[in-house]
């Protein structure tokens, strides 16, 4: 099987840079710098090598340094960013502070040709992100691309298959990315392309096969896509040596509670323990209206559960988690502030006695866990689904929760989605759902005054659900699912369509 070595000198993309080779059919390791030698490099037979992005320059003490032996031993490299400047600095060129003039964002760049560029305009937009330059390229490059403030945007050195670019070829912003890339990889490395995801199903069932051997795995499952692969991959695995643990708590989506059970003790035959803990749940939020104390008890309550079911387990190897790439980085970024108290199942690992944590899919984006599930054969409907937050229709449901009050909303969500889907919708809005709002109207049904909730709708377009849009949804859906809501769900008699963007809404109401 063809390899990339993605070696990582601390950049933020690194993960993102191996995810594009990834969808170019080549799979991709990640190896920090330090902990693999251009020796082994060569032992372990991968096709190229990529330098990431870093964080330091290349002056610094502590900055990540290379043996430069590796611009020598015949493999292709291809250097980004912090990566570039290694890469000239260890065949002696000279960096440079950019000081006044450093670039940060879309950059247009002219390009002179080379593998690297073949079919790219000679003029195209890349991403820039950088405070030093390559101001003299070390001896056998050539510059092969700048900018109006960067000298080097691009060097090579054709001969010996070295290539150096200032810019992010793995973001989307650089309009040329994806075929700089594929020329680096097909072109200059010679892959052919042998790889897809299976092959990553596989090679993890093997991997994970052989590491837990005859030893116990418990996985908490929510339903949700993440966990739902990760607990499917692991039972392929180690079979009945997995229990999952899904805590029913009330707050899921209308019959969604029973398709979880359904779909992993009935058709994969997965050992399942439903805790119904709904009660538990209402009793502890009779009464709270703020949605940060929402959140924060049903966390709680969460994992006093598990640790309950953990207690009847004994001891336990492993917990597994359905972990994926953007967890990773979204918790580690310290300096970011407290919008809301996300829950997924953080707490757990103080909760369970267990020797160690595993996450197969932790190197994973939420797409590529989607392509995964589907090649376990998790339901289309399962893999597909769209983010329902941890404390559920708790913060879809405005002001106290009641049963009650949970149960209409269940309806009118569950109206809103089969309408959506009836009318191709489905799989174009990235999410959307009913919320029940604390306010009551009047109405008329008849010559019957009425006195009811008033449900809205929300559905919202977004790649990241860092920033969002409301969905410009067709009239004729909205009236359906308003005239539906209105006439079939018990105690609603007003339907509203929520038409603000994120920020400075968020998506959920709470
Ligand atoms: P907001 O409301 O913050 O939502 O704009 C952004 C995305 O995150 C989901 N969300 C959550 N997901 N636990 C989760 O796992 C949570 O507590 C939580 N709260 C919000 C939300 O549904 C949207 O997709």
């Amino acid at each position: 099987m063809e390899k990339i070595l993605v070696l990582d000198f601390g950049g933020q993309y690194n993960q993102l840079i191996a995810r594009r080779v990834r969808e170019q059919h080549i799979y991709a390791e990640i190896r920090a710098y330090n902990r693999i030698t251009p020796e082994e490099i060569l032992q372990q037979g991968y096709r190229g090598v990529i330098f990431t992005g870093g964080p330091n320059s290349v002056y610094d003490e502590s900055s990540p340094h290379y043996d430069p032996a590796i611009l020598n031993a015949g493999i292709p490299i291809l250097g980004i960013c912090y990566g570039c400047q290694l890469m000239a600095y260890m065949g002696g060129g000279e960096i440079c502070a950019a000081g006044e003039i450093s670039e940060y964002g879309r950059i247009e760049m002219r390009h002179t040709g080379g593998a690297l560029f073949k079919n790219v305009p000679e003029e195209s937009t890349v991403w820039m992100s950088h405070r030093d330059y390559v101001k003299t390229v070390p001896k056998g490059f050539t510059v092969t691309a700048a900018t109006a403030h960067c000298p080097t945007a691009a060097m090579a050195d054709e001969e010996r298959r070295l290539y150096a670019v200032q810019f992010h070829p793995e973001v989307t912003h650089t309009e040329c990315g994806k075929q700089i890339l594929h020329n680096f990889l097909y072109d200059v490395c010679g892959c052919m392309g042998d790889w897809i995801m299976a092959d990553f199903a596989s090679r993890q069932i093997e991997y994970y096969r052989n590491k837990i051997g005859d030893k116990k795995v418990v996985c908490a499952l929510s339903g949700g896509v993440d966990s739902s692969v990760a607990a499917v991959l692991l039972h392929k695995a180690i079979g009945q040596q997995l229990t999952c643990i899904f805590v029913d708590h009330g707050l899921l989506r209308k019959d969604e509670g029973d398709i979880v059970e359904h779909t992993f003790a009935g058709l994969f035959g997965m050992r399942l323990i439903r805790v119904n803990a709904q009660e538990r749940f209402f009793a502890k939020l009779a009464g709270v209206t703020d949605p940060e104390r929402k959140r924060k008890i049903i966390g709680e309550e969460f994992i006093r559960i598990f640790e309950e079911e953990g207690k009847k387990l004994g001891k336990v190897h492993y917990l597994a988690q359905g972990t994926i790439y953007p967890d990773v980085i979204e918790s580690g970024s310290e300096n970011a502030s407290v919008i809301k108290s996300h829950h997924n199942v953080g707490g757990l690992p103080d909760v369970i006695d267990f020797d160690e944590l595993i996450e197969p899919l932790n190197t994973l984006f939420k797409d590529e866990v989607r392509a995964i599930g589907k090649e376990l054969g998790i339901p289309e409907a399962l893999v597909m689904r769209q983010p329902f937050p941890g404390p559920g229709l708790a913060v879809r449901t405005i002001g106290e929760i009641t049963p009650e009050k949970v149960r209409t909303l269940q309806e009118a969500d569950a109206i809103f989605r089969e309408e959506m889907d009836a009318f191709g919708w489905g799989r174009r809005a990235s999410q959307y759902f009913a919320v029940l709002t604390d306010t009551k109207s009047v109405g008329v049904i008849g010559d019957e005054r009425t006195y009811g909730w008033t449900v809205a709708l929300r559905s919202v377009d977004t790649d990241d659900f860092m920033t969002a849009d409301w969905s410009r949804l067709p009239y004729e859906l909205l009236e359906k699912v308003s005239s539906r809501i209105a006439n079939e769900v018990k105690g609603v008699n007003r339907v509203v369509y929520d038409i603000t963007s994120k920020p400075p809404a968020t998506v959920e109401w709470e």
